[in-house]
């Protein structure tokens, strides 16, 4: 599914979208969140959060690696491997203990064999003033889901 963000607005309303699309229990739920800079990534990620119930802010995980959410329907750990060069680096930021929320990755290519485990690439790209964003299901049960309005 291909879907034309046009502006911040609709990439908030898109994150919230996909939350609604996800079952009730989240536990498990990796989402891949690619893009270059400035593509939406942690637009998205912080409307999925909120819309999630989180009221705080939403500081990039850049340099802390993980932010976790202790939210009513689930953990969220909002992941950023900007700074991983290594995949074995995930052991050290703990990522197999992160299996009891939903992990929202964002620069997912630092760690290529997280594709085979995850659930969802959102990939983001640039379009005129807005953005694009690819959403591919990588495992069967993302297949299962029903999109809102996809067109
Ligand atoms: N659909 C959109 N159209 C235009 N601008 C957007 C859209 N979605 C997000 N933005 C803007 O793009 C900028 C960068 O977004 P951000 O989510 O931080 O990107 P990333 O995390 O991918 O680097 C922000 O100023 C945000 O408001
Ligand atoms: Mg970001």
């Amino acid at each position: 599914m291909k879907r034309f963000l046009p502006d911040e607005a609709a990439t908030i309303a898109f994150g919230r979208e996909i939350l609604d699309a996800l079952p009730g229990d989240l536990a498990g739920w990796t989402l891949l969140l690619s893009g270059e800079l400035g593509a939406g990534k942690s637009t998205f990620a912080r409307a999925f959060i909120r819309a999630a119930g989180h009221t705080g802010t939403v500081p990039s995980p850049t340099y802390t690696l993980v932010e976790p959410y202790t939210l009513p329907r689930a953990s969220i750990y909002h992941v950023d491997l900007y700074r991983v060069s290594d995949e074995n680096e995930l052991r050290y930021l703990g990522w197999n203990e992160l299996d009891d929320g939903c992990r929202l990755v964002e620069w997912p290519d630092r760690a290529p064999g997280l594709v085979a485990q995850a659930d969802l690439s959102l990939e983001f790209s640039y379009a005129g003033g807005g953005r694009n964003v690819n959403v591919l299901p990588l495992s069967s049960r993302a297949r299962t889901l029903k999109w809102g309005q996809s067109p």
